[in-house]
């Protein structure tokens, strides 16, 4: 009788009659593992996301913020395409499905279910994933964060106090604080430049507005949150020169709260002979000035779709194993391909339709992809210079050139490959040359 009252009042369709068959999604049974899967990791106390999403009563207190971005695919964040390059580690998507699935317990009044249905609770890993580290270098102050404001970049100098020089299998990350870490990229010196703009600046490490202040003598890694270490392939590495300083650029994102930050970079040796070498390419605009280093990137006043393009030749048989693309605020779209000699079409390694300044992150394959001798590498992006650019730091919008100040902009692919015919035999790498780095 009530049923029928039901149907007569809402008709078939009613979502409250489905909940009440047993039709609807519930929380414990269909939402909470989607959200273990694909949000926590995020959205649980002291990570990075904005609030928790671990129990009942807050997932249903934001069913429909859950549904609309879901739906707009804006969360979980992953700016890449999912079916165009790669196919990358720790890529995030979630299926049709389970966008409908979110979509219809909204609908439904995110019904609760029974709590007998639902999943152990996920576990986090707490430490080191990849086991005790050989080393782990840490500033020796914590770095205060404002509560408010804008995005801060800031490089910690760690000497490494390493006497002889190591091959690096593995580098891992801990941040000091979710909240405010937001993306971590690091590097080396070994000429104590670092260290010079370091004691320059009265706060603990110095003030960038991008990248390290300085061209470092060597990469290491990146994290992004929800990225899982993993080690290179044996007889894969870094190599990290005796006395060299680690500078570990990080990120901070206001999080309304005051915050500190002391994190933590961790190194695992090789233990097994490394042959070779993680090189970087760099894919770049063309430039025509004296020393053909800053690229002829001129983006006009109120353009929205300017095109920039760039190309790379490799040099020898390679393997990439790695890339990440880099612009700033003005950055719409982001694509790098590849053309194999011999070969007509060109292979996507990665596609960006909606570049996201806060997202950007290291790009890990999960297999190497073969890159031979004289195979293209093509990047075509796109800036948005026009005042409807909510991006835009300028506005009216003006001019804009090529620089290192968020306010300028660069265009840039860094991919991290493995030379072929490369046999170190443990021996350290070879002095890389601009050349090797920058194509011809
Ligand atoms: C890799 C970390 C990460 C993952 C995974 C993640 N989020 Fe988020 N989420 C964030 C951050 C950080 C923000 C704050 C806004 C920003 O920085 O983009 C956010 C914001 C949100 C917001 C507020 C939207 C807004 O415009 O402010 C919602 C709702 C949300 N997330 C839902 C989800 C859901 C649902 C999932 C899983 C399907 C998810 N998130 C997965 C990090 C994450």
């Amino acid at each position: 009788m009530r049923a029928l009252a039901l149907i007569l009042a809402f008709g078939s369709a009613s979502p409250l009659l489905a909940a009440t068959t047993g039709d609807a999604p519930t929380y414990h049974r269909d939402v909470l593992p989607v959200l273990q899967r694909n949000c926590q990791e995020c959205h649980r106390s002291g990570a990075v996301g904005p609030f928790e999403l671990l129990t009942y009563d807050q997932a249903r207190k934001r069913a429909a913020d859950l549904a609309t971005v879901t739906d707009h695919k804006t969360m979980p964040p992953w700016p890449a395409s999912t079916s165009e390059g790669g196919p990358f580690r720790d890529a995030r998507k979630l299926s049709d499905a389970e966008i409908q699935l979110l979509g219809n317990w909204a609908a439904a009044g995110a019904p609760e279910g029974n709590p007998a249905d639902a999943p152990a609770p996920r576990e986090f890993a707490a430490d080191w994933p990849l086991g005790t580290p050989d080393l782990v270098l840490t500033p020796s102050e914590a770095y205060e964060v404002d509560a408010s404001g804008r995005d801060e970049f800031r490089v910690f100098v760690i000497p490494s106090g390493l006497t002889e020089g190591k091959w690096i299998r593995a580098v891992d990350f801990r941040p000091g604080n979710t909240r405010a870490v937001h993306h971590i990229l690091s590097a080396f010196d070994t000429a104590g430049r670092a260290q010079k703009l370091d004691a320059a600046d009265p706060k603990p490490g110095y003030k960038v507005n991008n990248g390290f202040g300085l061209l470092p003598s060597g990469g290491l890694e990146g994290w992004a949150p929800g990225k899982a270490a993993h080690a290179y392939q044996p007889g894969v590495g870094r190599y990290l020169p005796a006395g060299a300083d680690v500078l570990i650029q990080i990120h901070y994102h206001p999080s309304g709260k005051a915050e500190t930050d002391q994190t933590s970079v961790a190194l695992y040796f090789a233990t097994e002979p490394v042959d070779k070498l993680v090189r970087p390419f760099l894919v770049r605009p063309p430039s025509t000035g004296p020393l053909r280093l800053r690229p002829d990137l001129v983006i006009p006043a109120g353009e929205s779709n300017h095109e920039v393009a760039g190309t790379f030749k490799v040099p020898y048989d390679a393997h990439l194993i790695a890339l990440l693309p880099h612009m700033h605020w003005l950055g719409k779209d982001f694509l790098l391909t590849a053309t194999r000699p011999g070969e007509q079409e060109p292979i996507s390694l990665i596609r960006i339709d909606r570049w996201n300044f806060n997202w950007q992150g290291v790009y890990d394959f999960l297999e190497p992809v073969a890159l031979p001798a004289g195979t293209v590498i093509q990047m075509l992006a796109h800036f948005d210079n026009s005042d409807d650019n909510s991006s835009n730091p300028s506005h009216p919008p003006r001019i804009v050139r090529w620089g290192e100040q968020t306010t300028d902009e660069m265009c840039l692919g860094f991919l991290q490959v493995t030379r072929d015919d490369e046999h170190l035999g443990n021996q350290p790498p070879p002095r890389l040359r601009l050349k090797d780095v920058m194509g011809d």
